[in-house]
């Protein structure tokens, strides 16, 4: 009946995408790109299942472990699942073995310090009560004993008061039971019984990853405990609320990637998969009617219509199936949060920044549904360029994203020391992603390219370096410590936002950041209507398309200036590459090609080659007061600060895996930048040693490019509550004592450092002064 209102006609299906994404499965990273995917793999993504809590033994397989919403390990699949696969593709099945498993016990903040660092695996647990902890000298004496016994999986030593205690987990069989290898159901803490909560497992071998395997079984576990007469996925705690939609909302995405890949091979599995989104998504339609969407599912709406279009696009649906489906989505926007009218109210509205992040795209997967819908008389295309455009008109910030510790700031700032947080640089990427796929337009594959080449690599640090072994809550573009800031700028999360590690200020990243990467790899190629061959985004990789075409891209961009396409599909096929907005010189085979267009050529039926000289120049932009970011191609230039690591917890592993650091900077950063704002190029000098195989791409020292650039040193520039201050205004040197004479040093790209400034006061408007006796300079 709602449909007839609606006027909807079951058997019309959604609009069709711009550019069609390929199934997960179809794409094989290579260079680097498949170098980054596989340190994500060897780092947290890869491990989380042996030793976060939340993960290992979530809810979600019968354990305990949980962030409170049931959404850590939904978070976790979203990303792994994607992952696995295109490193199947790869021909990577098993990551090298990990030797050394302990948890040590170092303290952190408040009454978490004393049992173990690591805030959400002690979370509700009780480690004294049932068995009592023995006397020791000190906490590596626990270690030590527990890694001499066969039956202790890990340890907790409680160091605040003397005589130190020990604890051994695995005394308590329940605990025991509670690993993912484990048979499911075992319940952690058993009603009367208390249980350590360090997880430290304590593996006499070395036990390879083998990352495909954990996601066969969480992904097994989780269909095999469907409930069989609501259809209902997961834990069902809290049946009342109308927040309880959110946390399977990552299950279903991380399922229909499942399908996806598992589609061709096993058609079982796919439809198990997408049957069990069915249900779950039709019992969430009769639970709304009783308790409408709340907090964060009424936020977050959107991501639940885009798994319902994924059902109607491709899973076997009767008609009454699919017109339920079809309610449900006017249902979710119904109940939903108004993206539309929120981001036309910008800047003078605020909102959680994840929440707008995923908002972004709701304009997007709305026009699927409804073509003609509008808002303020704007169409939904329009809609969605004018929100890119207003965040970055208030709070944007030179890596692409937008600003918003927690919460977007209300009166708006663009000040590059605030900082944005890792779930909102993922959830962004992937509404670009979706905005480009659905609308088209190439903004939004620049801005992804963007966001991932610059905010995502730039919130990773470890004494190593390129790793993804420790990362931030919040990143900030002028970042001159990370450290247990107190003043600090950010205004929502705690002091531990900027540290480096597991989960500071909170988990939620640390669950959901694994997405990041492996969306993007699966984002690269698309199918045009006419059944085109598109190349969406540059990165080294290969694809097979649904049309039976393949295409691969041979290139070491943003590092490097060319790329050589291959495509071997039927004659006539038309290949479509883009060129990006800033490729104001490119060309295609010689010829060329307009800035922000899609070049179009044509397959001839055996394999054309087309090569592609993307031509970069280096560019500024400007910021408030007057201050400049460098860039070239997709990449921004950052000054590197120098860090020394503080070592303050450590979690699992080797000293080289998962630790948690403060960051001190130990080389100057107050500078002004010496160029001649209407001629950058004259003397700001690329240079390219080129990337090397098999290098982490995003290291934070021998970059394989970087700019030469003018700086005069600024010494007023002053600290702010433990941050850099807005850059001086600009021109910051006019008054000639302010700066010092100007030396040469290199800008890096951003993602390569840890510490960093990337928004750098100009110092004169003008021709800048003498600079051939600048000394050289350099950090590293
Ligand atoms: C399964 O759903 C039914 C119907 O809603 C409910 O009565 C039952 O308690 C659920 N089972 C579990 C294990 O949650
Ligand atoms: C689609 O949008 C148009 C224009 O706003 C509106 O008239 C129509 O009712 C909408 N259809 C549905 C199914 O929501
Ligand atoms: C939409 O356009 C109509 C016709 O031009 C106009 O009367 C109306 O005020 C517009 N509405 C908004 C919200 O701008
Ligand atoms: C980063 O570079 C350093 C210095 O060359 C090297 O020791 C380290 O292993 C590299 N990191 C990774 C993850 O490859
Ligand atoms: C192409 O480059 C010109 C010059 O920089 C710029 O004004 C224009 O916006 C670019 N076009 C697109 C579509 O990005
Ligand atoms: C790190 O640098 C800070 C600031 O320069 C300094 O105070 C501190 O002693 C250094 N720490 C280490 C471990 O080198």
């Amino acid at each position: 009946m709602l449909l007839a209102t609606l006027g909807l006609c079951t058997a019309v299906p959604l609009q069709p995408y711009a550019y069609q994404p390929l199934p997960v499965g179809s794409v094989t990273p290579k260079g680097w790109l498949l170098k980054q995917l596989t340190l994500q793999a060897e780092g947290l993504s890869g491990h989380l299942a042996q030793f976060w809590h939340d993960i290992m033994s979530s809810v979600w397989i019968g354990g305990s472990g949980d962030g409170g919403l049931h959404e850590r390990t939904p978070y976790w699949l979203n990303g792994v699942i994607p992952l696995a696969f295109l490193l199947r593709n790869a021909g990577i099945d098993e990551l090298p073995p990990v030797a050394g498993i302990y948890k040590a016990p170092w303290g952190r903040h408040g009454w978490m310090s004393t049992l173990c660092e690591s805030g959400g695996e002690v979370r509700g647990a009780v480690i004294a009560g049932g068995v009592a902890g023995y006397p020791v000298e000190s906490a590596a004496e626990c270690r030590d004993d527990c890694a001499a016994r066969s039956d202790c999986v890990g340890y907790a030593a409680e160091t605040c008061s003397a005589p130190v205690r020990c604890w051994h987990k695995g005394q308590l069989p329940q605990a025991t039971a509670a690993s993912p290898a484990a048979p499911v159901g075992g319940k952690e803490a058993a009603a009367g019984v208390s249980t350590c909560a360090c997880h430290g497992r304590n593996i006499p071998k070395p036990t390879p990853v083998d990352l495909m395997g954990q996601v066969e079984r969480y992904v097994e576990v989780i269909l095999a405990h469907a409930n069989a007469t609501s259809g209902w996925l997961g834990p069902d705690s809290s049946p009342a609320s109308g927040g309880q939609y959110w946390g399977p909302s990552n299950v279903l995405q991380a399922l229909w990637q499942w399908a996806e890949a598992k589609r061709e091979g096993d058609a079982a599995a796919f439809s198990k998969a997408s049957r069990a989104m069915l249900l779950h998504l039709l019992e969430q339609r009769r639970r709304m009617a009783k308790a409408p969407l709340a907090s964060w599912a009424k936020a977050r709406w959107i991501d639940m219509a885009k798994s319902a279009e994924w059902l109607i696009d491709n899973a076997r649906l009767t008609d009454a199936q699919r017109g339920e489906l079809l309610e449900l989505i006017a249902l979710l926007k119904a109940q939903g949060e108004d993206w539309d009218g929120w981001f036309e109210a910008v800047p003078r509205t605020s909102n959680h920044n994840v929440n707008v992040a995923q908002g972004l795209k709701s304009a997007a997967v709305w026009w699927r549904f409804n073509s003609s819908a509008s808002h303020a008389n704007l169409s939904m295309a329009q809609l969605s360029l004018r929100r890119m455009r207003k965040l970055d008109a208030a709070y944007g910030q030179p890596t692409g994203m937008y600003l918003g510790d927690e919460i977007t700031p209300v009166p708006h700032t663009r000040s590059p020391s605030r900082g944005i947080e890792l779930c909102g640089v993922v959830e962004a990427l992937y509404s670009y992603e979706a905005m480009y796929s659905v609308h088209g337009t190439l903004a939004f594959a620049d801005r992804t390219e963007r966001i991932a080449y610059n905010a995502l690599p730039a919130t990773w640090a470890s004494p190593r370096g390129g790793d993804m072994w420790a990362h931030q809550y919040l990143q900030a573009v002028n970042e001159i410590n990370a450290i247990k800031a107190s003043p600090h700028v950010w205004q929502h999360d705690n002091a531990f936002s900027e540290t480096y590690g597991l989960e500071p200020n909170f988990g939620c990243c640390t669950a959901n950041f694994h997405q990041g990467w492996p969306k993007f790899a699966n984002s690269l190629f698309h199918s045009a209507p006419d059944g085109g061959v598109v190349v969406s985004m540059w990165a080294p990789a290969a694809a097979k398309l649904p049309s039976g075409a393949t295409v691969e891209v041979d290139t070491t961009y943003p590092f490097g200036d060319d790329a050589t396409v291959t495509v071997r599909a039927a004659a006539g096929t038309p290949v479509y590459l883009r060129i990006p907005g800033w490729a104001v010189k490119a060309t295609v085979n010689g010829a060329a090609a307009a800035n922000g267009t899609l070049f179009r050529g044509v397959a001839t039926g055996g394999a054309d080659v087309f090569a592609v000289a993307f031509r970069p120049e280096t560019r500024l932009e400007r910021w408030d007061g007057g201050a400049a970011s460098v860039h070239r191609g997709a990449l921004l230039y950052s000054l590197p600060i120098a860090p020394n690591y503080t070592v303050y917890a450590h979690h699992f592993g080797t000293a080289d895996m998962s630790s948690d650091y403060y960051l001190q900077p130990t080389s100057p950063w107050r500078f002004a930048l010496d160029v001649d704002p209407a001629s950058p190029g004259s003397t700001l000098r690329f240079e390219s040693r080129g990337y090397r195989s098999g290098a982490a791409p995003w290291n934070h020292s021998n970059w394989p490019t970087s700019i030469a650039a003018r700086l005069r040193p600024l010494p007023t520039w002053s600290v702010t509550a433990n941050s850099a201050a807005e850059p001086p205004r600009s021109p910051a040197c006019d008054a000639a004592a302010r700066c010092g004479p100007a030396e040469v040093r290199d800008l890096v790209p951003h993602g390569g450092t840890e510490l960093r400034i990337g928004e750098l006061p100009v110092a004169f408007f003008g021709p800048p002064g003498d600079g051939a006796r600048s000394p050289r300079i350099s950090v590293h």
